[in-house]
């Protein structure tokens, strides 16, 4: 490498890159930068997903971005250094785009998220944003929805229903005003996603729901968003506002005649307050509870009107499904699961991180070929996918491909694809007993089999693990998990079964008295 005077670099903005020290780092590289006379320009993108890399600098070259990481303030003045003398540095990674965890991914709905500024609305242009918006405008309504209809794009909220269905009832809903509501409540264990996209392409979440108000006639829309996300909230609350004076916001958006507003609202800060009709009373002003349904949100929603209740990654994969075309996003996947799925991986694992990649790729793929086997070295006992209602996979289920179905036939799901990985130090008697747990806390009181027969549940596992009666108590809490499943009124209640039963069933001497526990493994 040639030696140089000035440099380009880019220091994520992401909260994961912060979290580990990202803005010292700016405040380093400035200081040490202006010792040696070195011109700096530091740009702050978003999070290239590879988060145990973090903070991830970037210096861009006349080949493109040469990636070093994870950067230390102590590293700063040798870091410098090397580029100055043109040394190599020993946290030189090579080329970002050809580090093989990136290489190898499918990045659709991710293409800018840690290329661009995540602000700027010129960068958002020049990497091909907003071309879907200008596409949507040429057509109408039903067009608009027939195209994300036949893209296959199925909710990554987690329900996995198809996006271009509920479009279509609340297009033929007839009002005066309809809404576009965002879920970004992002409850689930594990997940990240949504909070990536929104830090570092938020432009990219505002188009798509700028596209969605235009297919269903919706003039208004709200961002319900997670409220320990403050980071998401200023790079969403700054795009807002340059796409408002840009006007891909606001009035008459671009001369097309066409009206569309956009506000962040923030959460309630309950797991519930996630679940569609609970975010609806909870952005109404009252607690977050969930609503009976019918009437359904898409004819009777926020304020009672017809609304569209989309997660993020579902409204951001719309973007590219009208710039590219149904057939391009329906091209990748497998089964009824089209399009990519942005993976995030947890847990016990050595490359934690985001993995974008079509549905139809392993478990065992996701945990060993991109995490690289468990970060303490011990064999992966289990995972949980699907955040806290998700059931737990032993390894002879790891070859199950991501797949919306595959998933439900072994009576686990893929809800917003977050996976948590635990070795076999884990108790698995003790996760399905925070499942119960879990249920009982965040339940929102509405009905009776989830309100008490989850703090039953908790009593119930215990009882299990002391070996009073076992059979007993095992034949009582499946048939408690059965009466949640059957008789809760939303998934809160009737998926805590998932983890229990999952860990029941694959884990059974995990829940025996006494247990025998592996060398090393921390005792019950
Ligand atoms: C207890 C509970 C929590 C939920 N939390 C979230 C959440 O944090 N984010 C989300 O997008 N969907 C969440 N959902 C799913 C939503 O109810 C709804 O299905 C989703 O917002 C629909 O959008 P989609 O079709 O784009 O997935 C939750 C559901 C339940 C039952
Ligand atoms: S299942 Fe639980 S969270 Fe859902 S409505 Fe019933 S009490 Fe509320």
């Amino acid at each position: 490498m040639s030696a140089v005077r000035s440099v380009k670099l880019y220091v994520p903005r992401d909260a994961a890159a912060m979290a580990v020290g990202a803005e010292a780092l700016v405040r380093a590289l400035e200081r040490e930068a202006k010792g040696r006379a070195l011109e700096l320009t530091v740009v702050r993108n978003g999070s290239r997903g590879l988060l145990w890399l973090e903070p991830l600098v970037e210096l861009e070259g006349p080949a493109g971005r040469i990636a070093y990481g994870p950067m230390t303030v102590g590293a700063v003045p040798g870091f410098l250094d090397s580029l100055l003398s043109g040394a190599a540095h020993p946290l030189c990674l090579g080329p970002t785009e050809q580090l093989a965890y990136f290489k190898s991914q499918e990045r659709l709905t991710f293409a800018r998220v840690g290329l661009t500024d995540p602000v700027s609305l010129t960068d958002y242009r020049a990497h091909g944003g907003y071309r879907g918006l200008a596409r949507a405008l040429s057509m109408d309504g039903a067009q608009i929805v027939a195209e994300v209809t036949d893209s296959g794009l199925r909710g990554r909220g987690g329900a996995a229903f198809p996006t271009g269905i509920k479009w279509k009832t609340v297009l033929g809903a007839q009002s005066a005003q309809k809404y576009i509501v965002c879920n970004a409540d992002e409850g689930d264990s594990g997940t990240f996603s949504d909070r990536m996209l929104m830090e570092g392409d938020p432009y990219c979440l505002i188009e798509g729901m700028t596209i969605a108000g235009l297919a269903v006639g919706a003039t208004r829309g709200y961002i319900y968003l997670r409220w320990e996300y403050p980071l998401a909230k200023v790079a969403l609350e700054q795009a807002i506002a340059a796409a408002t004076a840009a006007n891909y916001l606001g009035r008459n958006i671009l001369g097309s005649g066409k009206d569309f507003e956009l506000e962040v609202r923030l959460g309630g800060g309950a797991y519930i307050c996630g679940e569609e009709t609970s975010l609806l009373e909870s952005l109404e002003g009252k607690r977050g509870q969930v609503r009976f349904k019918p009437p359904l949100p898409a004819l009777s929603g926020l304020f009672g009107q017809p609304t569209v209740i989309n997660n993020v990654i579902s409204f951001a994969s719309v973007p590219i499904i009208l710039d590219q075309g149904a057939a391009f996003y329906q091209h990748y996947g497998m089964g009824r699961s089209r399009g990519t799925l942005p993976i995030q991986l947890t847990g016990n694992i050595k490359h934690g991180g985001l993995i974008e990649r079509a549905f139809g790729i392993t478990v065992r793929e996701l945990l060993y070929d991109y995490g690289g086997g468990s970060l303490s070295g011990r064999p992966i006992r289990a995972v949980q996918i699907g955040g806290p209602l998700g059931a737990y996979l032993p390894a002879s289920q790891f070859d199950t491909p991501l797949d919306y179905e595959a998933f439900a036939a072994i009576k686990a799901m893929v809800g917003h694809g977050g996976i948590v990985v635990f070795d076999d130090t884990v108790d698995m008697a003790a996760q399905a007993r925070y499942a119960m747990q879990f249920c009982a806390i965040e339940s929102c009181g509405k009905c009776t089999p989830c309100r008490l027969g989850s703090t039953r549940g908790v009593e119930v596992i215990d009882r299990l693990v002391a070996g009073e009666r076992p059979a007993a108590q095992e034949a009582l809490l499946r048939d408690l998990c059965e009466t949640m499943t059957v008789g809760s009124l939303c998934a809160l209640g009737g998926m805590t079964a998932f983890p229990v039963l999952s860990a029941l069933d694959h884990f059974a001497e995990d829940f025996l008295t006494p247990r025998a526990a592996p060398a090393g493994r921390a005792g019950h």
